[in-house]
């Protein structure tokens, strides 16, 4: 197993890499005790941000970054995966590779929107130069029903607008009435996040810039990573990823937030959001970058988060692979505000109800506080290892502590977070654990905490006081 990920091995490319030492982390990772049951997670190596989810050919599609051959951010490919369900997933593998002269360096995130009888994906090709500059560039493929994949072999767009740097990257492809727009996130030579639009009048071009999409008067920091526009009862929803954003624009624990602006409606000619509200974060917990999102045709506007953060390491690395992917969520507005919802065909995930104290690694755990009330939900392993839940429906506050929950990473920021919920209300809310994964959705995904665990043990149990509880197993899939 490599330990040491140089430039040279993590750009090595792939066809250079044998098939025997694939076999070796795959040896290595059937060991693992951390594995999901539910969760997309990569079969070997990195996985991070959802690429091209959309749906076409009667099924759902997702991709994910990948770099196949260990934990680490290597030369990035997307894996495609296809489901009936939103829920159980097929992972097909490599699809989209990294190679030519367009994306020697990466095929980076990206975008699919369907184009007849075809899946059109849109992504950032980088290339370095002999001196290692970046030089990147928005790329199509075309993919067809037989899942195979051509590249369109000209860039849909060459190079950053006159301005920008070279951090220039994740278009996000849409259509509107006869017209296509992609934005795309940007770091502006002024040191400054911004998300660029282009239009065109086919997908394959001819792209032309349009406008920086206008959505808040804030500073956005210094790059805006994987915009995402949505519509939420024709109100746009924009999850974006503002690296180095001030303390005082938006308060926030990871290394960088994943945020999100809500407008009250949208101006298709200016790209602005009408009375945006404040930028405030998508998740309340440790996990959660790069959400993708679309409008599906049923209607429903759908999301999906890389649950892992850049520049962070996680113990499974050692095991030669890395993050996952949360559920399927599904956005809805309500009073103002953007809930988060698992999609209703999880529930074809429950098994049974449990009711010992000792749950599967894979459980559904419902629990009530009545108002002005104190008490805490604990799920604690045979070591004693523990994720603690405390609530206080007096003060309206949800704390989640993960401080002694196993092997530690990250601690530099801070092994807890709290929200802020209604005083004086009864809280409601489902945690959805899978062995290594939580997933708290609180008051029906008003809020959500999401993060990781790595415990040693390999029991869990919960323990609660004050609370209601109800448990149910959930099937593993995987
Ligand atoms: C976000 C990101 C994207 C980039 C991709 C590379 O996590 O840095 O901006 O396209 O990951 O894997």
């Amino acid at each position: 197993m490599i330990t040491k990920w140089t430039t040279e091995l993590r750009y090595k490319p792939y066809q250079e890499w044998s098939d025997q030492e694939l076999i070796e982390i795959k040896n290595k990772i059937a060991q693992s005790h951390w594995r999901l049951g539910y969760h997309i997670q990569p079969s070997t190596g990195l996985l991070n941000d959802p690429n091209g989810f959309s749906y076409f050919n009667n099924q759902w599609y997702l991709f994910y970054q990948s770099f196949p051959y260990g934990a680490a951010h290597g030369l990035k490919s997307w894996a495609h995966l296809t489901s009936d369900d939103l829920v159980h997933w097929q992972d097909h593998g490599p699809a989209l590779l990294p190679g030519n002269t367009q994306d020697s360096h990466g095929a980076y995130s990206g975008s699919a929107i369907p184009v007849d009888d075809k899946l059109f994906l849109m992504y950032t090709g980088n290339v370095r130069d002999e001196n290692w500059i970046r030089h990147p560039m928005q790329d199509g493929a075309w993919m067809d029903k037989d899942n195979h994949i051509q590249k369109i072999s000209t860039p849909l767009i060459a190079e950053p607008k006159n301005g920008y740097t070279d951090h220039f990257r994740d278009p996000q492809i849409i259509k509107h009435e006869d017209t296509y727009y992609c934005l795309i996130g940007g770091r502006r030579k002024d040191d400054t996040g911004h998300v660029l639009v282009y239009q065109a009048p086919e997908v394959t071009g001819p792209w032309s810039y349009k406008t920086e999409l206008k959505f808040t008067d804030e500073n956005c920091g210094y790059m805006i990573e994987c915009p995402n526009i949505l519509f939420v009862n024709n109100r746009p929803v924009l999850i974006f990823c503002p690296q180095g954003i001030g303390q005082d624009v938006l308060q926030y624990s990871n290394v960088f937030p994943n945020a999100v602006v809500i407008g009250e409606d949208f101006d298709w000619e200016t790209f602005s959001f009408i009375n945006p509200s404040a930028i405030t974060n998508l998740d309340e917990g440790f996990d959660v970058y790069a959400t993708q999102g679309f409008n599906a045709p049923d209607g429903r506007a759908l999301t999906v988060s890389w649950i892992g953060l850049p520049d962070t390491s996680y113990p499974s690395d050692e095991e030669g692979w890395a993050n996952c992917f949360s559920l399927v969520k599904e956005l809805q507005i309500k009073n103002n505000h953007l809930y988060q919802i698992p999609v209703v065909e999880n529930n074809k995930l429950v098994k049974q109800t449990l009711n010992s104290k000792e749950i599967t690694p894979q459980t559904k755990i419902s629990f009530n506080m009545g108002a002005n009330l104190a008490g805490s939900l604990t799920i604690k392993t045979e070591l004693e290892e523990e994720l603690q839940i405390i609530l206080d429906t007096t003060n309206g506050k949800i704390l989640v502590d993960r401080t002694n929950a196993g092997v530690s990473f990250a601690t530099d920021f801070g092994t807890t977070r709290s929200i802020k919920v209604d005083s004086g209300k009864t809280i409601q809310a489902d945690l959805y654990l899978d062995n290594t994964v939580f997933e708290l959705y609180v008051n029906g995904g008003q809020e959500v905490i999401t993060g990781r665990i790595f415990p040693q043990g390999k029991r869990f149990f919960v323990e609660s006081e004050n609370i209601a509880v109800k448990k149910v197993s959930l099937n593993k899939i995987y």
